[in-house]
């Protein structure tokens, strides 16, 4: 095994389950998403196919490519690649110049243990448990409280941010999403995920969910960075924290409750999945699979228009947390708006301890996996997003003010409502290759140039609902049905249906969009939605990524798009890896988060396997997207057994990756008494799994992937 000295492996051993597992386990359909692949595709519209869109396209598409590409510029987060333009957006220069990814590839392995390439070594820097908050106690997994836990590092860590404290990149703000908990890997004597929690549990588990932000110093003059205990913003952010509506939606009567009458406070954030960094210094944080924690707890209630439905929300039966016993707001019979109130984008401004996390109602309400910003060439901000749902959708939002540089108190107060008023598109994805091209199951052509042209279709736009009939209220707090009724109107507003949507980023480099579909095994199967262009696999189980281009800048309508990479072991012939050799990359399958480094090499977690990818832990992937190996992906690190890896961040002197080591152990009767992972703790006397965060580092110090 690639970097594990025998001596090491031989220790491990005890911990080394090489079973290999058919499918992702059951406890982690049931605790991550509330087993959404076992109800029904709430997506049940009939809204045109790509077969129907398909004859509109070549008309838009010759007049695409008379409008040309305009130059893109890209955001820079704090900590967050500075911007370099060494290609235009069809530029193939500048790409991995000085970034070769030279690394050598990870073996596929299902060690309990984080494997980096060689020449690299990792440190753990925040573990579920450890005190963020001051005075927080040291953690005892025999005597957890939620006072506790609301002060210490929470569970299932997912998204990273890291924002400067210096200009030196010596001292920075590590944030962390914390997902989602599991029950069984928390508390002695949870044997299944059936098992009844007590009220202390679940009220442990609300504090283990949210945000934790972590002051952290570099090591050194290493790629290592380590946690400031007691720092002074330190924080934590739980399913409890009162945080404000703010954006047309604030108010309204879908978001008003008893407790809340006015409609503009809310308690808490949950299922905080990837996020992102703003140029002015705060984080989104997206509420992915908020639907598993609502259901109505005394037998059926009414769902008109499927609002229920189309979310995922039972209106029969009590969801599976049974929260709604420590917190009636979490029963929809008692509390039918309550769950209106999640499923939105979170900003977070971690410079300041006290301020209030806001709920940005213009940016919609769907199963955010995150969002990701870009500022345009006319100044305005654009956020991306993902819809994570089989047969879902692709989102953009455009602000309507401009954003300004600068870090004084006004240009930050200003910058701070950007996300308040403006646009918000849905994507449709035309493809003008004869449809006999997609082959499911064979073989992708080799690279071409972009495949099809797409459409932001407005769903707000200027303040107004451009869905007839609905206010705009209406529109931000059902999306998901919002967009369903645009495409009822016919092809040329029908939004694509995706194969999952996940992490969506801009490289920094080329301005281009890369977007992580994860998977849909569920794609031309019975009746449901055949593969199209966008979305090219039947039965996707492996995922892909798809690459497009702003081509009327990036707050315009119009892009051109194409498959950069339909994952899988590269000896499936449907697998495709942007043209590039197959002999020669890795394995890989479920792309689920993504990251650049400042050359612009794309980076992708996945969050799959073993059960998609026998004989594979999940990991992180790089991958050059430009030059003559545009499409060699390469495993950079795998993650401990039954983990997924989630997150990832490199610094903008790449010199370091943090990961979020999330779940491990996490498999079918997996318990904090029998675990299948002791990572990272193996010498406690009783060892059971902490999920982690971790840093990855050139042992020498030296540029990340080299
Ligand atoms: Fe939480 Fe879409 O992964
Ligand atoms: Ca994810
Ligand atoms: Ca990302």
């Amino acid at each position: 095994m690639t970097d594990l000295h025998e001596p090491r492996r031989r220790a491990l051993l005890p911990f080394l389950d090489l079973k290999r597992h058919g499918n992702r386990s059951h406890v982690t359909c049931f605790y991550k998403c509330g087993n959404a692949c076992d109800s029904a595709i709430p997506n049940q519209t009939d809204n045109p196919t790509f077969a129907d869109v398909v004859q509109t396209a070549f008309s838009r598409r010759s007049m695409l490519k008379a409008a040309g590409a305009g130059a893109l510029l890209v955001a820079a987060g704090p900590l967050a690649p500075a911007a370099a333009h060494a290609g235009g957006p069809s530029g193939r220069s500048g790409g991995t110049q000085g970034g070769a990814l030279t690394f050598r590839s990870v073996e596929q392995n299902t060690l309990d243990e984080l494997v980096t390439a060689s020449g690299y070594r990792y440190a753990v820097v925040m573990r579920w448990g450890d005190p963020v908050v001051a005075g927080a106690p040291d953690f005892d997994i025999d005597r957890q409280t939620p006072e506790a836990q609301a002060a210490q590092f929470g569970y299932n860590c997912d998204y990273i941010g890291l924002l400067p404290l210096d200009d030196k990149d010596r001292e920075a703000l590590l944030v962390v999403n914390h997902e989602y908990t599991n029950e069984q890997l928390m508390f002695s004597g949870v044997e299944s995920e059936s098992a009844p929690t007590t009220p202390q549990q679940k009220r442990i588990a609300m504090m283990a969910h949210g945000i934790s932000v972590v002051e952290v110093r570099r090591h050194g003059n290493t790629g290592e960075w380590r946690p400031v205990r007691n720092g002074r913003r330190n924080r934590r952010i739980t399913a409890d924290t009162p945080m404000e509506f703010t954006g047309p939606a604030a108010g309204s009567e879908y978001l008003r409750t008893k407790a809340d009458p006015r409609g503009r406070t809310v308690l808490g954030t949950l299922n905080n999945c990837a996020g992102g960094q703003t140029p002015w210094g705060t984080t989104l944080h997206g509420e992915e699979n908020f639907n598993q924690y609502f259901g109505p707890a005394t037998g059926p209630v009414a769902d008109p228009e499927r609002r229920l439905a189309r979310y995922g929300i039972s209106s029969t039966t009590a969801a599976g947390r049974r929260w709604h016993e420590v917190d009636p707001r979490f029963d929809v019979a008692s509390e039918p708006n309550e769950v209106n109130r999640f499923g939105w984008v979170v900003e977070v401004d971690p410079y300041d301890p006290t301020s209030r996390p806001k709920k940005r109602t213009a940016m919609g309400r769907f199963k955010h996996e995150g969002a990701n910003v870009r500022i345009a060439e006319d100044g305005r901000v654009v956020a991306y997003s993902g819809d994570d749902e089989r047969f879902d959708y692709i989102y953009k939002f455009v602000s309507k003010k401009k954003y300004r540089p600068g870090n004084d108190k006004a240009s930050r107060a200003h910058n701070l409502t950007l996300l308040d008023e403006g646009d918000l598109y849905v994507a449709q994805f035309t493809g003008d290759s004869p449809p006999a091209e997609i082959t499911g199951t064979g073989t992708l052509p080799a690279d071409r140039e972009f495949d099809g042209t797409g459409r932001w279709i407005p769903l707000v736009k200027n303040g107004k609902s451009m869905v007839p009939g609905r206010q705009v209220a209406w529109v931000l707090t059902f999306t998901r049905l919002a967009a369903d009724e645009l495409g009822a109107q016919g092809p040329a507003f029908a939004p694509t249906k995706m194969d999952r949507p996940e992490d969506i980023q801009v490289n920094p480099v080329n301005g281009r969009v890369y977007a992580a579909l994860t998977n849909n095994t569920n794609r031309g199967t019975g009746s449901n939605p055949k593969a199209d262009e966008a979305n090219p696999r039947t039965a996707n189980r492996h995922g892909h990524v798809v690459e497009w281009e702003e081509t009327a800048g990036a707050a315009g309508e119009t892009f051109s798009w194409r498959i950069f990479l339909v994952a899988g072991d590269p000896s499936d012939p449907s697998t495709y890896f942007a043209g590039f050799d197959k002999s020669k990359v890795s394995a890989i399958s479920c792309p689920d988060n993504v990251e650049f480094d400042p050359a612009g090499n794309l980076w992708i977690s996945t969050d799959g396997s073993p059960g998609t990818l026998p004989g594979s832990n999940d990991g992180l992937y790089a991958v050059p997207t430009e030059g003559r190996e545009r499409g060699l992906v390469k495993r950079f690190l795998t993650v401990p057994f039954g983990a997924e890896c989630s997150g990832p961040l490199i610094t903008r002197d790449a010199r370091s990756v943090f990961v979020s080591v999330q779940h491990p152990g996490e498999t079918d009767g997996s318990t904090v008494d029998s675990p299948t992972s002791t990572w990272p703790d193996r010498r406690r006397v009783r060892p059971f799994p902490r999920p982690s965060v971790a840093v990855a580092y050139r042992r020498d110090g030296g540029r990340v992937g080299s």
